[in-house]
């Protein structure tokens, strides 16, 4: 039996390599190839390598070589059509038999493949031509150079009814065939009049820049058309054809893919300007859904290519709506290694309007930033907070375990179960670290001599501004990523004063939320700081973001010991300061209260170092 090229490609895509061969064999990531033990000889260590990207597996022992297939024939002593079949059946794909009408079909398929790649080379020319000119200067309008049209093959189709018709025509294509390629509408046969013959195809772009759409494999299929500046409907798409299933296809993942395995990472945005708007900014690994919301079957060919791509959807309500729609569809999916990431973009911005704006840097901080799966679940249905009645918890954690119960594998399944609950239910015992460094702070602690939060004398500009502004960008970001330190650090926090004024006005604001709302996470904190316009000295804070000792990812512990060692720092400097101006205020004008404060600093400062003699508690 013969099965066409296109079909195993498909289904090459969707089996897997590195699962079906993971079922027989524990792999390794090693960069970007898996190894493991050759199931084929006998070995102890590894030189069976299986490379995904390249799509066969390769034993540097035996030499034993081959596809997902051969492997199957290999293994489980399958011929290939029954290896075929198998997987086929598990992806759940039908086998195409190879009757005639198959055989029709496939030559049918090139044959619409021809004609789209004609549509879409006209199109391209048209964009070039003076009926271009209104599209080619709205697309330079919106940031565009030449190189990145050329790279998404962006076209023009001309306003009436009949152009591309007869442009096709004149190619000798079949008018059947345009219609069926989805670029003509047949307009439908009016059936209660016995005499419609039914009226004349037309062109179904008219006016509109056009966004050729690809395969995997790089070849046309349908388009997008937009209209010229404002107007109903925004964008036009191809139906669906023999060609073309919305729900089975990313736009430009032919161009990401690439790009994407050498960055390790895709971005998921909601539309064809972002995909290219990335592109042009410099980060190719985008791309999109087709004017639907991300299925799973999208979410499927994700992660063939990245184990956690990142969804980057508009900051709007309608667009956060559609990323917890995707985060619910793809947990009934989830294996253990494999996730979803969220990028949230701040409201009213998508990622094209961001870059024009802020610049890439600041879609780099966003994406520095995505939370993972589990938090995003966390975040909708607690919005950041932990109810402080048992009852409100209890409400929480069923809203959870509804999500949760949704995961099939086990392993995940219940890693997300242990984070929900441990987040609920605190154990009050395991608290420890925090009573333990808190009666710390409390014994050094120089409140009892005089050092209460709002004696603190501002210490204004500073000519050692950028070292200092490094040091409380950092302290900052420690509450930030790790919140849940307010209780430790929120106290010596207060009695600070930053330099920057930005800076200290973030820190103040940080302070009060923190206060007001115990239990606060990251994300709910980061979002009510870029409502209240902080989004710039927060842009500042994420550049820690991957930073191995604050960033969320590291130790509390160990951030807490590295702030603490910052703070005494800064403090020390702060006091050094203010001692030497009491003394020429005493100086100058001796007085009990001068002196009497001088004493106070003087103590405050021994406080500091004998806590630095000691040691902090956390080393
Ligand atoms: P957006 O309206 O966010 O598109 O729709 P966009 O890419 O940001 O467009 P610009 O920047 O205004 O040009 C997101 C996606 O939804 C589909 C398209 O796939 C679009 O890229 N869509 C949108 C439609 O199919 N039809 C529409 O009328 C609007
Ligand atoms: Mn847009």
């Amino acid at each position: 039996m013969a099965f066409s090229d296109q079909f195993l490609d498909e289904l090459r895509g969707r089996a897997g390599l590195v699962d079906i061969i993971g079922r027989k064999v524990k792999l390794t990531r090693k960069g970007r190839e898996h190894q493991g033990l050759c199931p084929f000889h006998k070995e102890k260590t590894p030189s069976f390598t299986v490379n995904e990207e390249k799509g066969f597996y390769h034993c540097f022992g035996c030499q034993s070589h081959g596809s997902v297939f051969d492997f199957l024939m290999e293994t489980e002593g399958l011929s290939f059509p029954e290896a075929v079949e198998r997987l086929a059946g598990e992806a759940g794909m039908e086998v195409p038999t190879d009757t005639p009408q198959e055989r029709e079909r496939q030559k049918q398929r090139q044959t619409l493949l021809d004609v789209t790649e004609m549509a879409a080379a006209m199109f391209e020319k048209t964009l070039r031509m003076p009926e271009g000119k209104p599209a080619l200067e709205y697309l330079y309008d919106r940031g565009l150079d030449d190189e990145t049209i050329s790279r998404f093959r962006l076209g023009f189709a001309p306003a009436g009814r009949n152009r591309l018709k007869t442009a096709l025509a004149r190619e000798g294509v079949d008018e059947g065939l345009s219609v069926a390629a989805g670029l003509l509408i047949q307009p439908e046969r009016d059936h209660r009049d016995e005499r419609d013959g039914g009226r004349e195809p037309y062109d179904r772009f008219r006016g509109r820049v056009m966004f050729p759409i690809w395969d995997r494999r790089g070849r046309v299929i349908a388009f997008g058309g937009r209209i010229l500046g404002d107007g109903e409907p925004k964008y036009l798409n191809s139906p669906e054809t023999p060609l073309f299933h919305k729900g089975a296809n990313l736009y430009g993942l032919h161009l990401a893919s690439p790009a994407a395995r050498k960055a390790d990472t895709i971005i998921v945005t909601e539309g064809y300007m972002d995909v290219i708007a990335l592109a042009r900014a410099g980060i190719s690994h985008g791309v999109a859904p087709l004017g639907t919301a991300l299925t799973e079957d999208q979410v499927q060919i994700l992660w063939k290519i990245i184990r956690e791509p990142i969804l980057c959807f508009d900051g709007d309500a309608a667009g956060q709506r559609a990323a917890a729609k995707a985060a619910e569809r793809s947990l009934q999916h989830l294996k253990p290694g494999y996730g979803l990431r969220f990028a949230q973009l701040p409201s009213g911005e998508d990622p094209d309007t961001l870059i024009t704006r802020q610049g890439v840097g600041a879609m780099h901080d966003i994406l520095a930033t995505a939370l993972p799966l589990s938090e995003v679940l966390w975040q909708n249905e607690s919005g950041g907070r932990i109810p402080s009645s048992a009852e409100a918890r209890a409400a929480l954690q069923a809203r959870l375990d509804e999500h949760t119960r949704r995961i099939q594998d086990p392993t995940v399944r219940s890693h997300f179960s242990r984070l929900f609950s441990e987040r609920l239910w605190p154990k009050a015992a395991g608290d420890e670290a925090g009573t333990r460094s808190g009666g710390n702070w409390k014994r050094k602690s120089a409140k009892d001599r005089g050092w209460t939060p709002n004696m603190h004398v501002g210490t204004g500009k500073s000519a050692l501004r950028s070292p200092i502004e490094d040091d409380e960008i950092f302290l900052l970001a420690v509450i930030i990523y790790h919140p849940s330190s307010f209780d430790e650090i929120g106290e010596r926090l207060g009695t600070m004063s930053f330099s920057a004024p930005d800076l200290d006005k973030i820190r103040q604001e940080v302070l009060k939320t923190l206060a007001d709302n115990p239990g606060l996470e990251t994300g709910a904190l980061a979002t009510h700081l870029i409502e209240r316009d902080y989004g710039g000295p927060l842009g500042r804070i994420r550049e820690l973001k991957s930073d191995p000792i604050v960033g969320p990812n590291a130790s509390q512990e160990i951030a807490l010991s590295e702030w603490n060692g910052r703070f005494r720092k800064l403090r020390n400097w702060e006091l050094a300061k203010e001692i030497e101006e009491a003394k020429r205020a005493n100086q100058a004008n001796p007085s009990e209260a001068g002196r009497e404060r001088l004493e106070i600093l003087r103590d405050q400062k021994l406080a500091l170092s004998e806590e630095e003699a000691n040691g902090h508690v956390f080393r």
